[in-house]
């Protein structure tokens, strides 16, 4: 379904964000990636809908080549692209409804759309991702009237709205506090596995990963550096991911003596040898 090889992204500033990522999704798997600030997660989905233009490698989704594609390709492609943001980019003075619809504006053709018009089977499927994240009484609320663990799950509704080969978010639990984030992720991960959809899934808290998600991937400075299950995680492969440069670090613990150095001093007590 997804197929990421040796992807390179390079800014115009020269900012290597992504090395060389190689990674493979089936359908329906939830994997959470993650990694520590300024990994490269964010560019790493970015490239995966087609917002970034990539240096080297390839996204293939579905067997399209998503890196290869021109802009109009992309706009269509883009349809079977559910993405979930953060700050959940809702359209806060509309109802809930239409900002739930708008995850059918690639599938609305005709004057009918000009005018902001869904025929009934666009709502029924608008209302039918509503009552799967629980909010069908929420449906003619305004969006601002919403909690923001409620806007997080009306932007879950309109992304499984598109109907996507792919569901990918950004830290979608970041603004949220701890009790709502787990409630949040845990809608998101039993709607995508109630749909079957793959779900690609920022997060900064790995505990949260390791409860909701199949499978984890871990980034550390461009480059994949854990990839399997959420049991995996162990102490030397987190500090893999978080703290590869904790020996770099002023506080880090002192880097063991050169054995040149222990061959000068043969005969020195430890606690000279360790004030060395
Ligand atoms: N538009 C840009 N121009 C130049 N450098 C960028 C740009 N966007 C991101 N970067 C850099 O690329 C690297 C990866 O950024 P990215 O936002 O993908 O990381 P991230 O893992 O999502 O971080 P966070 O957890 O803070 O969201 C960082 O060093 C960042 O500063
Ligand atoms: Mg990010």
């Amino acid at each position: 379904m997804l197929e990421i090889t040796d992807l390179q992204v390079v800014y115009p500033n020269g900012n290597e964000a992504l090395k060389s990522i190689t990674v493979s999704a089936k359908r329906g798997e939830i994997i959470g990636i993650i990694g520590r600030s300024g990994a490269g997660k964010s560019t790493l989905l970015r490239c995966i809908n087609g917002l970034q233009e990539v240096t080297n490698g390839t996204v293939i989704l579905d067997g399209e080549n998503i890196t290869a594609m021109s802009s109009s390709q992309l706009q269509l492609a883009r349809r079977h692209i559910g993405f979930i943001w953060q700050e959940y980019n809702l359209v806060e003075r509309l109802p809930v409804i239409t900002n739930v619809l708008t995850g059918r504006l690639g599938y609305n053709s005709g004057i009918g759309s000009f005018f902001g018009y869904f025929d009934s089977h666009h709502r029924a499927i608008a209302l039918d991702s509503l009552e799967r994240v629980n909010l069908l009484h929420r449906a003619n609320f305004r969006a601002d009237r919403l909690s923001g663990g409620e806007k997080q799950r009306v932007s879950i509704a309109r992304a499984i709205a598109q109907e996507p080969k792919i569901l990918l978010a950004d830290e979608p639990v970041a603004s949220l506090d701890p009790e709502l984030s787990m409630q949040v992720l845990s809608d998101l991960a039993r709607v995508a596995r109630e749909v079957g959809v793959l779900t690609l899934i920022n997060i900064h808290q790995v505990e949260l990963a390791s409860a909701f998600c199949d499978r984890i991937v871990g980034v550390a400075q461009g480059v994949v550096v854990y990839d399997g299950l959420p049991e995996g995680l162990t102490e030397p492969i987190l500090d893999r991911i978080y703290r590869f440069d904790k020996n770099a670090l002023p506080h880090a613990e002192p880097a063991p003596l050169k054995e040149s150095w222990q061959r000068e001093l043969p005969n020195l007590p430890n606690e000279a040898v360790a004030g060395v």
